[in-house]
């Protein structure tokens, strides 16, 4: 194939008179004169200023929105507005015809749900292109951050007979028959004659096997997709996420914040460095949307101000008993606001309540330490006083919960009485386990929502926006 040249490297200049392929995507076609042409490399525009009096009618129909299409032409500075070079076509091919009778995108903004409901085609908006360019200089941002302080990527496994959180809202993976299920004499399913030969399930976390590596290798992270069978049909869960695992030995509590703020820190940076013509678009684009609000509700902060004030501050640490002080103090808690109210110490946080602490008490990032043991999971370290666990969550501005974490109870005998009382068989997790009994030490670790902080960064609204494939309840299209 011709050698093609990528569009963004035309628009920054240097090719000035010379011959060039390109390919692409039409945007529009005006006057039968100007192509739009979008290769993805770049959220800008190509433009083919095109010979019509001398190009064949019937091919110029075919350039319709949406259709593939491969140029030979010359690259000229451009005399029109809004760009400093165009490509005057010498040839033109036709790739593949989009039928703009058929074609569902129309060149005007489209609801977001609508574009949900045709993934396949939501990756040519401006919108999508934005996002998705910016999920993945995150991605490599995290890989980095880990790379450079000397992590080992670990794969955790996707399948898995364990339910790493306790909170038994799994997948279950089977190859059993439905209507013929073997079953055991005293009549429950079989799953000794299953593919694994028991039962297993699509993990929730992959926690558990980072802390076999970490007690190996000291400091190691994973980072892939887990799944949650909860029915939580929100702005901010899916049922399949994708989630960084790091996971510390010879760390506690506050060296797992400091590790976890300065993950967040040092990926937002990159992003705000790295994805100036992304984040410019996205950022117009939330203004436009908080225009229709109600003053009250607007933000006087930009997009890119929400950004820099989180890598510029520190964030508020305090434990969840000082929380719950403020709480229970709070205007919206006495005014009877809060659609659970703070009457007691114990109670679980909703996310009412976060967003009262990080939006209006606090004004940025907090994170919140040693929650009641009863509210969180069975691996959490006991504090001293029997109550708390060394539990940190971070909330962020409009997101809430966007990290979760803890110092790991590396006691076996504490440890062993925390799964009795949640009632989680031994047996199960022996393997576990035994990493308290050969070589236990203190360790820690979080788990970072990764669309949650997609979400964060580029200002979108809906979780399901900032995955390509959003699977939740009733829907797992494509
Ligand atoms: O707080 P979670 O449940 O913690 C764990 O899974 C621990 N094993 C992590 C660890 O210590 N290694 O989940 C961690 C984060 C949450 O803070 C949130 O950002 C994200 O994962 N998360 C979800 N994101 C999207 N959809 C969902 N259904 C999510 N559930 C959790
Ligand atoms: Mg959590």
């Amino acid at each position: 194939m011709a050698k093609r040249t990528k569009i963004k490297d035309i628009l920054k200049g240097g090719f000035e008179g010379q011959e060039v392929t390109v390919k692409g995507w039409v945007k529009t076609f005006r006057n039968n004169q100007f192509i739009a042409l979008n290769d993805g490399s770049s959220m800008s525009n190509l433009q083919i200023v095109v010979d019509f009096e001398n190009e064949d009618p019937s091919k110029l129909k075919r350039i319709t929105t949406s259709a593939a299409i491969s140029i030979e032409g010359t690259v000229i500075a451009s005399q029109g507005k809004g760009q400093a070079f165009e490509v005057t076509a010498k040839t033109i091919e036709i790739l593949g015809d989009s039928d703009p009778e058929k074609y569902p995108l129309q060149p005007k903004k489209h609801s977001l749900e609508f574009l949900r409901e045709i993934a396949h085609l939501r990756f040519r908006t401006n919108t999508f292109n934005a996002v998705f360019k910016i999920r993945h200089h995150l991605a490599i941002a995290i890989h980095q951050f880990f790379h450079e302080k000397g992590f080992v990527y670990m794969h955790s496994p996707i399948i898995t007979g364990s339910d790493a959180e306790g909170a038994g809202e799994m997948f279950k993976v089977t190859t059993l028959p439905f209507d013929k299920t073997p079953r055991t004499e005293g009549g429950e399913v079989d799953f000794k004659k299953d593919f694994f030969g028991k039962a297993t399930n699509l993990t929730v976390s992959g926690q558990l096997e980072a802390e076999l590596a970490a007690l190996a290798f000291s400091e190691v992270y994973t980072f892939g997709p887990t799944f949650r069978a909860e029915n939580s049909n929100t702005s901010r869960h899916l049922a399949e996420f994708w989630m960084i695992e790091p996971e510390v030995a010879f760390a506690d509590i506050h060296d797992n914040m400091d590790l976890a703020e300065a993950l967040l820190k040092y990926t937002i940076s990159h992003v705000v460095e790295n994805c100036p013509e992304e984040l410019a678009f996205l950022e117009q684009r939330l203004s436009d949307e908080e225009k229709q609000k109600p003053q009250h509700e607007r933000s006087d902060m930009t997009l890119r101000d929400k950004l820099n004030f989180c890598v510029n501050n520190e964030f508020q640490r305090l434990t969840y008993t000082e929380a719950i002080e403020i709480l229970k103090n709070s205007n919206p808690n006495k005014k009877g606001k809060f659609q659970y109210p703070i009457n007691e110490w114990g109670a679980d946080l909703q996310s009412e309540h976060e967003r009262y602490l990080v939006e209006k008490h606090f004004n940025k990032p907090v994170i919140l330490t040693n929650y009641p043991k009863e509210i969180k999971a069975f691996y959490m370290r006991m504090d001293d006083d029997n109550k708390t666990v060394a539990a940190m969550d971070i909330l962020f501005p409009g997101i809430g919960e966007i990290v979760g974490g803890s110092q790991r109870e590396e006691r076996l005998d504490k440890l062993m009485a925390r799964m009795d009382e949640m009632h989680i068989p031994h047996h199960e997790l022996e393997w576990f386990l035994d990493t308290r009994r050969f070589g236990t030490c203190p360790h820690a670790g979080f788990g970072l929502g990764f669309e949650r902080l997609v979400l964060f960064v580029t200002g979108m609204t809906n979780i399901r926006d900032v995955i390509p494939f959003p699977r939740y309840p009733g829907s797992a299209e494509f």
